[in-house]
């Protein structure tokens, strides 16, 4: 087989598609040349921390927008590979809410068995993506940053697998030009005792909202008020921390709201999302769409249905993360290797949007958690990647959604069922509002 297959990223999607191909390999299956072109000098993709925040020693915009202190908003329960158990990687059961060092060791640990990181092109950015229509081949055009040299080489298929949480939404509100107090988004984020002592206002109630107010809180901010557009968290919130209406402007350190109230606030982190961005990808290729459990265009969430030979992995909004990748990389690898056929483009189209007129009558977070599980599931069904108990991972993270209720400051000191192995996870050493200290070797004492 001389096919060549461009992977663009080495974060939990695209090592997912790595793993994907040398596991068909490791069954004797002849497999495509694999090249995969990472940007930054290590895998992992958000997962392995920068400091960096703007733009990296290269001038290449930061991808990373994980900070310090991030434990696992969701339970490990919900995102263990089927192939690879936790258990397996750690030698023993662990906690459930892994800090990030901990899950970037386990991300790590599989394709360092797998043996795939030859594949990758470290600090090579990809610059631009076209289709060939005489040829039926993409030109790929990349940098390499370190020696600063651009180059084009050809493939017959590209897996954009770059992710969708690193490009800021940047909304402006009155008065932001004088504010006299720091002003950022949560991608630039890194270290939450910077606001110790402060009054922070957050605009937007979705994760990074939640955990970024709850870091703050956690490593003494003075107060956090969250602002909303659409509406209240609605959590048994601390003392200190106090939800409102929509910002309607800053005047000094003065934050007024839509409701007429106002505080007196040190700084403002916008907690507005992220934008699904491809400039390196021709406008007929470039995937376009909001953060949706099912983007429009995309056969399986995964197929472009104008070119099959392109491929997008993980670029659905995500209950369900690492093994939903997986679900889809083996996907993607059957599609490529010929295993799996694809319908006209018609039926596929018509598919697509019959699965967003379902998620459109989603009515609420449960529905929303059990179609995700649906959708992988029936991936996971057309391959042979190791299937696992969806149900089970489904109750994780509705046990999660109740324990969030019950205690927003105290849901990471439960433990959940493996979907994999059915061990049940032990109670972390140290409740997470006192483990100040999130490294690997800590958290792994109990
Ligand atoms: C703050 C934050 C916290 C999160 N916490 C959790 C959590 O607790 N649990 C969970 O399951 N998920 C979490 N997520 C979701 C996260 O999206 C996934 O866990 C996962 O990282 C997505 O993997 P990915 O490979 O699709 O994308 P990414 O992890 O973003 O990796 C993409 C890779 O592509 C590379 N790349 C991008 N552009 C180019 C280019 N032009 N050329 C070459 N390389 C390129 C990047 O450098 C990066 O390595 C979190 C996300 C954020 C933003
Ligand atoms: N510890 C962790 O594991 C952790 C921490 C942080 C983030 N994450 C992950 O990061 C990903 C992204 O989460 P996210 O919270 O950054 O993004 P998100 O889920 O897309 O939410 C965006 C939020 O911004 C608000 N918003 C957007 N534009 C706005 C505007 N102009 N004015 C006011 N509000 C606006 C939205 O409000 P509306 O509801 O009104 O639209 C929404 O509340 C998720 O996958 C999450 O799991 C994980």
């Amino acid at each position: 087989m001389t096919k060549r297959v461009a992977v663009i990223g080495a974060g939990p999607s695209g090592l997912a598609q790595l793993r994907a191909f040398q596991s068909a390999q490791q069954a004797d299956s002849e497999i495509p040349e694999i090249v995969c072109f990472e940007k930054q000098s290590n895998w992992g993709g958000l997962w392995n921390y920068t400091w960096r925040t703007g733009l990296d020693q290269y001038g290449e915009p930061v991808h990373g927008s994980m900070y310090r202190y991030l434990w696992s908003n969701g339970p490990k329960e919900g995102l263990e590979f089927a192939d690879y158990s936790f258990e397996e990687h750690f030698g023993k059961p662990i906690a459930s809410y892994p800090p990030r060092a901990v899950l970037f060791d386990y991300i790590e640990g599989r394709v360092k068995k797998a043996g795939v990181r030859d594949w990758i092109r470290f600090n090579t950015a990809v610059r631009q993506v076209s289709f060939d229509q005489s040829s039926g081949q993409f030109d790929v055009t990349v940098n390499d940053l370190p020696e600063g040299k651009q180059y084009t080489e050809q493939f017959d298929n590209v897996i954009v697998a770059s992710g969708h949480f690193s490009t800021p939404n940047v909304p402006e509100f009155k008065g932001f030009d004088l504010f006299p107090g720091r002003i950022l988004h949560a991608h630039d984020f890194r270290d939450a005792a910077e606001f110790k002592d402060k009054n922070i206002l957050i605009i937007g109630t979705s994760y990074s909202a939640e955990d970024i107010g709850s870091q703050c809180w956690k490593y003494g901010c003075k107060s956090v008020t969250v602002s909303h557009r659409t509406a209240a968290m609605g959590y048994d919130w601390p003392d200190n921390w106090e939800e409102v209406p929509l910002l309607t402007q800053v005047d000094g350190n003065t934050a007024t709201f839509k409701d007429g109230t106002s505080k007196e606030i040190d700084a403002i982190i916008l907690c507005t999302g992220y934008l699904h961005y491809f400039p390196f990808m021709a406008e007929d290729l470039r995937l376009e769409t909001n953060n949706r459990l099912y983007p429009g265009n995309l056969y399986n969430g995964v197929v472009w249905e104008d070119n099959p030979k392109l491929m997008y992995l993980g670029m659905q909004d995500q209950w369900y993360t690492f093994n939903m990748f997986d679900a889809q990389a083996w996907y993607a690898r059957d599609v490529i290797m010929g295993r799996l056929e694809l319908p006209s483009k018609a039926d596929m189209r018509a598919d697509t949007l019959h699965w967003q007129a379902q998620e459109d009558a989603i009515a609420d977070d449960y529905e929303s958690i059990t179609y995700q599980g649906d959708y992988t599931l029936r991936l996971m069904a057309m391959t042979d990647y190791p299937e696992f108990d969806i149900t089970g991972a489904n109750n994780a993270f509705f046990e999660w959604k109740k324990h969030k209720k019950a205690g927003i400051m105290t849901f990471r000191d439960h433990g959940y069922k493996s979907a994999l192995t059915g061990t049940q996870a032990p109670a972390h050493h140290t409740p997470w509002k006192d483990a100040l200290d999130d490294s690997l070797d800590v958290y792994l004492q109990n």
